[in-house]
């Protein structure tokens, strides 16, 4: 859906994820013709840099971060052409005007707050105050949107204050993701699926997000957070409510967000025999997560596994398992639905037989898989095997599956004003709500993170918490 001209202000322009992520991200959506002629970006920074300075900074991020862009020189020409700078200081007074007079006040501006949250009440403030921003303007911000439910209040507030909440950007990036999107027309536009969908039919669901790169680089902001406030509170919790919430009465985002509200309101405490939390240490010291966070005696988790219950009509009686870690065999995230076995067996032998599943892969090869049994082909007997339908969405839709990161399609959101993939303030609050009593638990006086091999599937004590109610997780990779 095209979009008209825009002005995107980037805070924090200089910075890792606009590098990485937010600048190659408006890079492509540019060649596919998504970013009109005349959107600007507007980058603004601390470094006292000109536009020339900066376009050549934007460029070699390019170059490292959308290699595509080398091999078409006359669209990043002109895309750079849409490039301007400003040096703001945003923790001063300084530098407003000159950033007010660079934006146009007749488009959409979006100012993308790619910056630490202490700055998020400063900036929303000047911008208000100072006339910058108007009835047309959007901001964007990021995670970790607070370190517990006191702290998210507070940016809330900051936010509030100065914005309306239909013009407040909350990203959570997962909701980016092609598939998690896909878990809801696989529910809501297919008759198929729903009658099954509830604790009748479910047995138990299973998430997992593994991840094979430890915490190297980042160990500072990791050691404060652990993988609780890092990936469970938002991005599990975001795929947790796409899995369970009732359908809503139609696909506008206060609906949608209403509904994954409920869900969140509806966790039970979590029991700390239901929490596992890991630490991945290597042999000898190097390699250790100590290491990498620089913090010797850090008892910080880099592994999190949890059985959480949902009570509702829906879902009483059908645990959801969450599990991610750092340092794990493999990459790969999905969203296990195991379905409770047939009520009466007439096969002798049921060797060949597990229960049937629903897998819907995030991360690596985005698809959906089915598991059924079969029986086994031959004259030998009545033999069962598992088979697996299997629909990988790149070769299912062949070239209309356009590869896009999870930021290309919210930063477009934004500018269209659609706020259904973004988290609204009270989704957080609840977030935090249902989280700070788990972490204080263990903050007061629970057990130190049990130690895990780095390559492995976690700590032992994860494999229990399936096992004792005799089911088991997924192999990781
Ligand atoms: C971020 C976390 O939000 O998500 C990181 O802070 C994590 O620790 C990352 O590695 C995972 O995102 P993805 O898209 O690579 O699965």
């Amino acid at each position: 859906i095209p979009v008209d001209p825009f002005d995107l202000i980037l805070f924090g322009a200089t910075g890792d994820l606009a590098r990485r992520k937010i600048l190659p991200g408006l890079f492509h959506r540019f060649a596919v013709g998504q970013m009109p002629e005349g959107a600007r970006i507007i980058g603004t920074a601390r470094s006292a840099m000109n536009r020339a300075e900066f376009t050549e900074a934007v460029h070699a991020s390019l170059l490292e971060f959308a290699p595509q862009a080398a091999k078409q020189s006359a669209l990043l020409e002109k895309f750079l052409a849409s490039v301007e700078y400003v040096r703001v200081d945003a923790g001063g007074e300084d530098d407003w005007d000159t950033l007010a007079e660079a934006i146009r006040p007749d488009v959409v501006q979006a100012f993308y707050l790619s910056v630490s949250p202490a700055l998020f009440g400063s900036i929303a403030s000047n911008l208000k105050s100072r006339g910058i921003a108007s009835a047309n303007s959007r901001v964007v911000v990021e995670k970790p949107f607070g370190h517990d439910l006191a702290s998210a209040r507070d940016l809330n507030a900051d936010l509030r204050r100065n914005f309306d909440e239909h013009q407040i950007y909350r990203i959570d990036h997962y909701l980016g993701k092609e598939t998690v999107q896909n878990l809801m027309a696989l529910r809501f536009a297919n008759a198929l699926w729903e009658p099954l969908w509830n604790s009748t039919h479910v047995d138990h669901v299973q998430i997992t997000v593994a991840e094979s790169l430890g915490v190297e680089g980042r160990g500072e902001y990791y050691d404060r957070s652990g993988a609780m406030r890092d990936m469970v509170q938002n991005h599990l919790m975001q795929l947790l409510c796409l899995t369970a919430m009732e359908p809503p009465s139609r696909f506008t985002s206060d609906a949608v967000r209403d509904e994954k509200v409920k869900v969140i309101e509806a966790l039970e405490p979590v029991a700390p025999s239901d929490i596992v939390r890991g630490q991945y240490r290597a042999q000898g010291s190097a390699g250790s997560y100590c290491d990498h966070a620089g913090n010797p005696h850090s008892s910080t988790e880099s592994f999190i596994a949890m059985k959480v219950n949902i009570g509702n009509w829906r879902w009483a009686g059908t645990p959801f398992y969450l599990r991610t870690g750092k340092k794990l065999r493999a990459r790969c995230s999905e969203i296990a639905v195991v379905f409770r076995d047939p009520p009466h067996m007439i096969f002798p032998d049921m060797d060949g037989r597990r229960s049937n599943a629903m897998i819907i892969r995030l991360q690596p090869d985005e698809g959906i898989t089915l598991r059924n049994t079969i029986k086994e082909p031959g004259p030998g007997g009545f033999r069962l095997a598992e088979v697996s339908l299997d629909m990988t969405f790149a070769e299912a839709l062949g070239g209309r599956a356009e590869p896009q990161d999870a930021y290309e399609r919210l930063i477009m959101d934004v500018i269209r004003g659609d706020q259904t993939l973004f988290m609204r303030g009270d989704e957080v609050e609840a977030a935090w709500t249902w989280a700070d009593p788990i972490i204080a638990a263990w903050e007061d006086a629970g057990p130190a993170p049990s130690p895990y091999d780095p390559g492995g599937a976690g700590p032992e004590d994860a494999l229990m918490l399936l096992h004792r109610e005799d089911r088991r997780w997924r192999e990781i990779g």
